[in-house]
């Protein structure tokens, strides 16, 4: 057997971790020769419900699940973490922004970005889900200088998902035939679904979709608002879905990207396509396994280069309210 890997999870009596639980404890996420350690992290009201999460993880009795840890205590909750997945934050509710929740989501990840880098492993790993995860990362990374940014995400692989479905529905192809889907910027309803780079069967999306009003109005917008759709609709927040791209992503990440294929996350930037040094920015990446990189060298073309500097614009505001967050 392999040495077990130690994932924490924050939020993890929450809906999104009620789906993402049992795929990490079945092999499904880090592969299935791959024991796992899972250390669960609620705020005091979540340990409760979380009790009976741990039972039922129990219940399933996978093989490759070693151990569980649930607690409210970070220094416990990071210890020896090879991967962070901070789940844990407050959803927004019918007519918010995401960014409406960084008065209430944004601390928590002070503590959580030092709590991090004082108890986690030398390889650790972090994916930041709760909203508005782009900004939450940057303020939890800049809580943790110690760790360099190359590890530090935010999902934006939810809305790559949204996209690629939306678009293979309109050409009448299926998912799998629909690569190459970058989500660019911020996660929220700025972000930009680039369908101009985008290919399906190896050919431009406009072979299949010639309706070019289509994709640059309502193909884009109904992405950018797949969020607050499903909040209408169900009275609660994705979940199974989001739970669906967290693992995705971490997949993706340690795996190798084929050198033809991108897929998104929001990572710290380089200065890459003039996004401003650190900014947590959703770009198309590739993995070598280890490490994505910010693939270089696409074409946006005048619309997307408008549309993405929206969103960075988005972004630079985020940071800027939240300013008293970010060490100096
Ligand atoms: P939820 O309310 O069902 O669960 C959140 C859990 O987090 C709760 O159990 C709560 O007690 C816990 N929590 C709150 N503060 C915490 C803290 N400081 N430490 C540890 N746990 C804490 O919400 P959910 O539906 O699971 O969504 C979680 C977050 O994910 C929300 O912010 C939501 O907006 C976000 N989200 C992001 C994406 C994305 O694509 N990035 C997609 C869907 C949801
Ligand atoms: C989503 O995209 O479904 C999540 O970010 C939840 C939300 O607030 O829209």
């Amino acid at each position: 057997m392999k040495p077990p890997l130690v994932v924490s999870v924050t939020g993890a009596a929450g809906q999104i971790a009620y789906s993402l639980l049992p795929r990490i404890a079945s092999g499904q996420v880090f592969g299935a020769d791959q024991p796992v350690i899972l250390r669960l992290i609620e705020i005091e009201p979540g340990m409760k419900p979380l009790a009976g999460v741990v039972m039922e993880l129990s219940d399933c009795a996978f093989p490759l699940l070693e151990s569980i840890e649930a607690t409210s205590d970070l220094d416990v909750g990071f210890s020896g973490a090879n991967w962070a997945l901070l789940v844990g934050s407050v959803p927004r509710k019918a007519g918010m922004e995401r960014k409406d929740l960084l008065g209430i989501n944004g601390k928590i990840f002070i503590g959580q970005g030092e709590a991090i880098e004082r108890n986690a492993a030398d390889d650790i790993n972090v994916l930041v889900v709760g909203n508005p995860c782009n900004t939450n990362c940057l303020i939890a990374m800049k809580n943790a200088p110690g760790i360099p940014e190359s590890r530090w995400h935010a999902m934006t692989r939810l809305d790559e998902n949204r996209a690629k479905s939306s678009i293979a529905h309109r050409a009448h192809a299926h998912t799998r035939d629909v690569t190459n889907l970058a989500i660019w910027g911020n996660h929220s309803s700025t972000l930009y679904p680039d369908f101009e780079n985008a290919l399906i069967n190896g050919d431009p999306v406009s072979k299949y979709i010639p309706d070019r009003a289509w994709l640059e109005g309502d193909f884009i917008k109904d992405v950018q608002q797949r969020g607050a759709a499903i909040i209408a609709a169900r009275g609660l927040s994705s979940a199974k879905s989001a739970a669906h791209a967290a693992i995705e992503t971490v997949q993706s990440l340690r795996e190798i990207t084929p050198v033809t294929e991108w897929h998104s996350v929001a990572v710290a930037s380089d200065g890459s396509y003039g996004v401003e040094k650190g900014l947590i920015c959703s770009f198309p990446t590739r993995s070598n396994g280890k490490i994505a990189s910010i693939v270089q060298g696409v074409d946006l073309g005048a619309f997307g280069k408008a549309k993405f500097q929206l969103s960075i614009n988005e972004l630079l505001e985020e940071k800027a309210m939240v300013s008293d967050l970010l060490p100096k």
